[in-house]
C-alpha cells in the first residue's frame, strides 16, 4: 500500500474526510467522531504531507494556520462595493420604511427574509475554480483590507467548495467571536494587564487584524454567511432565501435563526421575539435585519447613497438602566492584581437583576468619571459581563466619592504597588491566600493543566484544610485518600475521577505547563509561542533577557517577568516538584535551522522605506535569520537602503552580496 498513487489517494481521502468532520463540527455544530479520532485522522494527513510534500495542496485542512506573520495588509478593490444599512428604531419607523418599499413595488406583494445583525465585522470571500483566494474587510466599502491570511484559520470558512460552485464569486458574512470567546478573551487581557477590548465587535475586529495569523487561530472566531456578493459562469437562485440554502449547500455557514417572512406583521414579531430571546444567543445581536426577499425587486429598488432601499436594520432597544454605585469593591487575582468592581444597588435590566458590574481599573475609572454614590448607566448584553457605562452628573449631590486605590491589600493587608507605565496595582504578597488560591484555579483550568473536578469549593477547601499549599501539592493527593473522604465533601467516587482527572493532567504539551504556571502577562497565545521557541522548560527557565528579547513580539515586560518568574527559589522548587511527579515540561521544538532563514545574517544601511529597522530584523529573527550591526566575513547579506553609511563600503571590499529593499522585501515574501 505505499507505492505513490496509493499514497495520493490516501491524502485525498484524508482530505475529504477531515472536511466533512470539519464541516460538520464547525458548520452544523454536529460532530459525528470524537475530537480523538479527528485528531488522529489529522495526524495522519499530517504525516503523509510531510513525508510526500508533493502532494500538499493548499487548500488542505492541515494548511489552515502556519503562515508566517504578514508584514503590512494589502489592499483588495471590491468589484461591488460593500454597502452598509440604513436604521429602523420604531415600530413606526419600520412601517414607514415598509410603505416607502411598496410604493417603489408598485403594490406587488413580496416577501422578507428575517436576519439577526450580528455585531462583528463584515468580510467579503472570493472563490475562484473551487478555491477561497480572497478575504477581505470592508473598509470604507470600496476598498478593504486583504486578510486572507487571517480568515483561514476560521474553521467554518471552507477554503474550498464542490466543483459545481460557479467558477468565480463572492459571499459576504459577518465574522463574530462568541460572547464566551470574548469573555475569557478579556479576563485574560485583564489578567495579563493588558487593554480591554469594549465589545465583542471590537475583538473580533482585533482579532482578524492581527499581523500573526498564529493569534488570530487561537481566538474562536465564527461567521454567518449573510448574502451572494457577485457569481460568475452559473446562474443562482432568484430570492435572498433560495440563494442562502444554495450557500449553505456549497458548505456556508448560515444563521440557522434567519426566517423567510410573508409581511411586515411576520417581521415585526420576529423583531419582538428575539428582543426577547436576544440574551440566550451566543452570540451579540444589537437588531434584525430585514431584506426583500425577490432579488429582481432588490435590483428594481436599488441604493441610495450607500444604504440600499431593500433592507434595513431594526435595531433592539438598548439593554441599559441606572442605579447607584453603593461602592467599588476590589478583588485579588492571581497575578496579586487589584480587581476593582463596582457594587451597585440591584437594578432589573432587561429582566435580570444586576448588582455588580465591572470597572475594569483605575485608570478606566478615572477618565470615565465614576464616583462612589454616583447615580451610574449600566450595561448588559447577553453574557457578556455587565458594564458601567458612566455616571449620571447631572444627579450629583456633591457627596460623592473619588475613588482610589487601596495601598494596602484588602485580603492579606500586604504593601500594594502600581508599576510604572502599568494600568494595574499589585498586592506584594505571592503568599496572600487570595491570590493563591487563584493560582490554584488557574493551574486546574481548562486552558491550564484542565483538571477536572477542582473548582472554586474544592480548592478553597484543599487550601483551607492544608492538604494543599500550592499546585505541586496536587500531585501528592493521591496519599491523602483517607483525609480527603473524611472531609465529608466529595463523594469516594469523586474523588477517583479528581485522581483520574490529575494523572491524566502530567501529559499535557508543554505551552499548557506554562500557562498553567501563571507567570505575569503570559496569557495561552503567549504561552505557545515560548513551548515552540525553548521546547523545554528547563531552557525558558535559563533563558537570558537577550534571547527572549530576540523573540518577536517579546517586549521588555515580558522578557522581565519570566525572569522574575525563574529567579524565585519557589517557583523552581514547584517545577522540580513538578518534575518528579512526572508532569511533561518538554516538547518537540521547531529548530531554528528548520527555518527558512536560518544561518544566514542580514546587515541593515540607510534608511528602509516600508519599515523601521527594528521591524524589518524581528522578521528577518522571525525566520530563523540573524542580524549584526557590522559587516563581517560572516554576513550574508547587506540591505542598502537610502542614504547608505560606510557598511557599503566595507560589504564591496569583502564581496558581501548586496540586496536594495526591494530584493529584501521579496525574499521575505517568499520565505
Ligand atoms: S446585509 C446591504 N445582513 O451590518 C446589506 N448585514 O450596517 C448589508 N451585518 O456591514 C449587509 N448582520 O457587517 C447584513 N444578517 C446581516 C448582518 C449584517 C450584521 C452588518 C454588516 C454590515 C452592517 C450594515
Amino acid at each position: 500500500m505505499d507505492d505513490l498513487a496509493s499514497i495520493k489517494e490516501r491524502t485525498e481521502q484524508l482530505r475529504a474526510e477531515i472536511n466533512h468532520h470539519n464541516y460538520r463540527y464547525y458548520v452544523l455544530d454536529s460532530p459525528e467522531i470524537s475530537d480523538a479520532e479527528y485528531d488522529e485522522l489529522m495526524r495522519e494527513l499530517k504525516q503523509l504531507e510531510e513525508q510526500h510534500p508533493q502532494f500538499l495542496t493548499s487548500d488542505s485542512p492541515t494548511q489552515r494556520v502556519g503562515a508566517a506573520p504578514v508584514e503590512a495588509f494589502g489592499v483588495v478593490e471590491h468589484p461591488l462595493p460593500l454597502l452598509s444599512l440604513g436604521n429602523t428604531f420604531s415600530s413606526q419607523e419600520l412601517r414607514a420604511w415598509y410603505t416607502r418599499t411598496s410604493k417603489l413595488a408598485e403594490g406587488k406583494h413580496f416577501n422578507f427574509a428575517g436576519e439577526h445583525k450580528i455585531d462583528g465585522l463584515a468580510v467579503a470571500l472570493t472563490y475562484v475554480n473551487g478555491q477561497l483566494t480572497t478575504g477581505a474587510t470592508r473598509g470604507d466599502g470600496f476598498r478593504g483590507e486583504n486578510i486572507t491570511q487571517n480568515l483561514r484559520t476560521i474553521r467554518s470558512i471552507p477554503l474550498s467548495v464542490p466543483k459545481e460552485a460557479p467558477a468565480r464569486f463572492e459571499v459576504r458574512g459577518e465574522v463574530f467571536l462568541p460572547k464566551a470567546g470574548f469573555n475569557k478573551l478579556n479576563q485574560e487581557r485583564a489578567e495579563e494587564g493588558m487593554p480591554l477590548f469594549a465589545n465583542p465587535r471590537n475583538a473580533a475586529a482585533g482579532s482578524v487584524r492581527q499581523l500573526d495569523p498564529r493569534i488570530t487561530v487561537k481566538r474562536p472566531l465564527d461567521i454567518y454567511i449573510y448574502m451572494l456578493g457577485y457569481a460568475e459562469g452559473k446562474a443562482t437562485p432568484p430570492t435572498h432565501w433560495e440563494t442562502m440554502e444554495y450557500l449553505k449547500s456549497l458548505g456556508f455557514k448560515v444563521n440557522p435563526n434567519n426566517r423567510l417572512l410573508t409581511s411586515i406583521e411576520q417581521v415585526e414579531e420576529y423583531h419582538h421575539t428575539w428582543v426577547e430571546k436576544r440574551g440566550s444567543l451566543p452570540y451579540e445581536a444589537d437588531g434584525i435585519v430585514v431584506k426583500v426577499d425577490s432579488l429582481d425587486l432588490q435590483r428594481q429598488l436599488g441604493n441610495i447613497g450607500h444604504e440600499p432601499r431593500w433592507a434595513t436594520a431594526y435595531k433592539f432597544p438598548a439593554i441599559q438602566g441606572t442605579t447607584r454605585l453603593i461602592d467599588i469593591g476590589i478583588s485579588v487575582g492571581r497575578t496579586g492584581t487589584l480587581n476593582p468592581y463596582a457594587i451597585l444597588e440591584p437594578v432589573s435590566v432587561g429582566g435580570v437583576t444586576i448588582k455588580q458590574a465591572a470597572l475594569h481599573n483605575e485608570d478606566d475609572i478615572r477618565r470615565k468619571d465614576i464616583r462612589i454614590g454616583d447615580t451610574v448607566i449600566v450595561q448588559r448584553a447577553g453574557e457578556v459581563i455587565p458594564q458601567v457605562v458612566g455616571p449620571v452628573k447631572s444627579k450629583r449631590s456633591g457627596q460623592e466619592e473619588i475613588f482610589t486605590m487601596p495601598s494596602h491589600c484588602p485580603v492579606c493587608g500586604a504593601k500594594v504597588i502600581r508599576p510604572k507605565d502599568e494600568v494595574m496595582s499589585y498586592c506584594t504578597n505571592a503568599a496572600c491566600p487570595a491570590q493563591i488560591q487563584e493560582r490554584l484555579e488557574h493551574f486546574v483550568s481548562r486552558g491550564g493543566m484542565d483538571i477536572r473536578g477542582i473548582g472554586e469549593s474544592i480548592s478553597a477547601t484543599l487550601l483551607k484544610e492544608g492538604l494543599v499549599k500550592d499546585v505541586a501539592d496536587l500531585y501528592d493527593l493521591h496519599n491523602k485518600y483517607d483525609q480527603l473522604v473524611k472531609l465529608g465533601k466529595m463523594a469516594d467516587k469523586s474523588v477517583t475521577n479528581m485522581f483520574n482527572a490529575i494523572e491524566k493532567s502530567k501529559d499535557r504539551p508543554l505551552s499548557r505547563v506554562i500557562f498553567a504556571l501563571g507567570i505575569l502577562h503570559i496569557g495561552e497565545e503567549m504561552a505557545e509561542l515560548l513551548a515552540k521557541h525553548f521546547g523545554s522548560i528547563d531552557k525558558l527557565a535559563n533563558a537570558s533577557r537577550e534571547e527572549l528579547l530576540s523573540i518577536p513580539t517579546v517586549g521588555p515586560k515580558l522578557a522581565d517577568s519570566i525572569a522574575a518568574f525563574f529567579r524565585q527559589e519557589k517557583n523552581l522548587a514547584i517545577i522540580e516538584r513538578l518534575r518528579k511527579a512526572g508532569v511533561c515540561l518538554e516538547e518537540e521544538a521547531v529548530k531554528p535551522k528548520e527555518l527558512p532563514l536560518a544561518g544566514q545574517e542580514f546587515v541593515i544601511t540607510g534608511r528602509l522605506e516600508t519599515f523601521t529597522r527594528q521591524e524589518a530584523e524581528a522578521q528577518v529573527k522571525a525566520l530563523g535569520g540573524s542580524t549584526g550591526s557590522s559587516v563581517t566575513r560572516k554576513t550574508t547579506y547587506l540591505v542598502v537602503g537610502a542614504e547608505p553609511g560606510s557598511k557599503l563600503a566595507r560589504a564591496q571590499e569583502l564581496g558581501t552580496k548586496l540586496l536594495t529593499e526591494e530584493e529584501f522585501l521579496r525574499l521575505l515574501r517568499q520565505k
